[in-house]
C-alpha cells in the first residue's frame, strides 16, 4: 500500500553548502539521510556520483566514513574543501580577506566572458574573479588550503550570477543578485569543527572508485539525461552545464566556442560519460542503462542506494529489473519535492504508477 507521509523530521539534517546544480540532491537529504541512518552496521558510505558533495557533507556530519568521487574537477574541490582541509579557521579567514582586498584587474575570463552578448557575470565581477584567481595560483598552496579559498571563490560567484543555474546560457536582462559586488565567504570547514573521521575524496570515474574497494553503503546518483528529445544531447551534460566552474578551478584558460562561452572539452562528441549517453547498442539496449547495470554489478556494497528522477531517459521499471537481478528490494521511496510529501512504495503500485509530474525516487537494495 502507498502511505502518504510528511518529511521525515526525526533525523538530524546536517546544514550544507554548495552551488546552484541541476540534480542537487539538497531537498532529497532528509529522505537519504534517514534511509542511511536506519540501516545497521554501517560506518562507510560511498557517493559515487557526488556533483556539489552535499549528500557527502551531511554524512560526513552524522558520523559516516565517506568516500566522495564525481568526474568534475570542481567537485573534488568541495569534496577536500568540506571534508579534509585542516587548519584553523583563522588562517583561511586571513587568506581570504587577502583576497577579498584586492583591486579588480581584467584578465582571461574578463576578456572572454565580458565580450558575449549575454554574460554570466557583470564585467566588474569578472575583473574581480580575474584578480582572485590569479593571487590563488601565485599563493603555491598546497591542494587542500587552495580548495578552501576556490570553493570561497565559487560561493561568492554563486551569489552573483546572472544564470538560470547553470552556464550554458545566460539571462538576457542582468539579474539583481549579479549588481552586487562579488565577496568571498569563508566556507564551513567540516573537518576542523568536527571530531574527525576518515574521509576519500576521489575524482574520476565512479568504476575506478568501486575497484577494489568496500562499502556498507554505496549511494549512486548518476546523470540521467533528459527524456525532451528536443533537447541537444550535448546540452544536457553536466560537463558542458557547468564548464565555467571547471575554467575557474583549473584556471587552463581553454578555447571556447559558441554563445556561452563553452570549453571546446566540452563540444558534443567529446568528455561524455556513458551514463549521459542517449544512444543505444548494436543490442537495441541504452548504453546508460547497460552502464549501470555493470556498475551495480561491479560495486562492492552490502547496500545500494540508487537516486532516480523521473523525466530521465530511463525508466524506474528498468532500473527496478536491473536491481533485482542483483539483490532483495528493501526500499522505495518517491518523494515529491515540490510538495514535501513522500510515499513508500510496493512493487505492484511501483508498476502502476503514474509518470505524471516531478518525481525522486529512492531505491534500496541489498546487494546477494
Ligand atoms: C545528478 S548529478 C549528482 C548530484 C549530486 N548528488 C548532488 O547532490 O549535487 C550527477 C553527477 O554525476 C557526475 N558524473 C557523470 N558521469 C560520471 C562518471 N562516469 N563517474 C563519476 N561521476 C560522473 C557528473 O559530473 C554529476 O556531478
Amino acid at each position: 500500500m502507498e502511505s502518504e507521509l510528511k518529511a521525515p523530521s526525526d533525523v538530524w539534517i546536517p546544514p550544507t553548502e554548495g552551488v546552484k546544480y541541476i540534480g542537487s540532491k539538497l531537498r532529497m537529504l532528509p529522505y537519504i539521510v534517514r534511509i542511511i541512518h536506519s540501516l545497521p552496521h554501517v560506518r562507510t558510505v560511498l557517493d559515487g556520483f557526488a556533483g556539489t558533495t552535499r549528500v557527502s557533507q551531511a554524512l560526513y556530519q552524522l558520523g559516516f566514513e565517506v568516500t566522495c568521487n564525481d568526474l568534475a574537477a570542481w567537485s573534488e574541490v568541495f569534496g577536500r574543501c568540506y571534508l579534509q582541509a585542516d587548519r584553523p579557521e583563522a588562517y583561511y579567514r586571513e587568506l581570504i580577506d587577502h583576497l577579498n582586498s584586492l583591486p579588480p584587474r581584467a584578465g582571461w575570463f574578463a576578456d572572454t566572458y565580458g565580450s558575449l552578448p549575454k554574460s554570466p557575470f557583470q564585467y566588474a565581477n569578472l575583473c574581480k574573479l580575474d584578480a582572485v584567481r590569479e593571487e590563488i595560483s601565485s599563493l603555491w598552496l598546497d591542494p587542500l588550503d587552495e580548495s578552501v579559498l576556490l570553493t570561497s571563490l565559487m560561493l561568492g560567484l554563486n551569489r552573483v550570477d546572472n544564470t538560470l543555474g547553470h552556464f550554458s546560457s545566460y539571462l538576457s536582462s542582468w539579474s539583481k543578485r549579479s549588481y552586487r559586488e562579488l565577496f568571498l565567504p569563508l566556507p564551513r570547514l567540516l573537518n576542523i569543527s568536527l571530531p574527525r573521521k576518515k574521509s576519500e575524496v576521489l575524482r574520476g570515474d565512479v568504476f575506478q572508485a568501486v575497484e577494489g574497494r568496500r562499502f556498507d553503503v554505496a549511494y549512486f546518483d548518476p546523470p540521467y539525461g533528459s527524456n525532451n528529445e528536443k533537447m541537444p544531447p550535448s546540452r544536457v551534460r553536466y560537463a558542458a552545464y557547468y564548464h565555467f566552474w571547471t575554467s575557474v578551478v583549473l584556471n587552463d584558460r581553454p578555447q571556447v566556442f559558441g554563445r556561452a562561452g563553452r570549453r571546446a572539452d566540452t563540444r558534443d562528441l567529446v568528455s561524455a560519460s556513458p551514463f549521459e549517453e542517449y544512444r543505444t547498442d548494436g543490442e537495441g539496449r541504452h548504453v546508460a542503462m547497460e552502464t549501470l547495470r555493470e556498475l551495480v554489478a561491479r560495486t562492492d556494497a552490502r547496500y545500494i542506494l540508487l537516486s532516480y528522477s523521473s523525466g530521465g531517459r530511463v525508466t524506474k521499471q528498468e532500473l527496478l529489473e536491473l536491481l533485482l537481478e542483483n539483490g532483495h528490494l528493501l526500499q522505495v521511496m518517491e518523494v515529491n519535492c515540490r510538495k514535501n510529501v513522500m510515499a513508500h512504495m510496493t512493487w505492484t503500485n511501483l508498476w502502476s504508477a503514474d509518470d505524471g509530474g516531478h518525481q525522486e525516487y529512492l531505491f534500496l537494495i541489498e546487494k546477494q
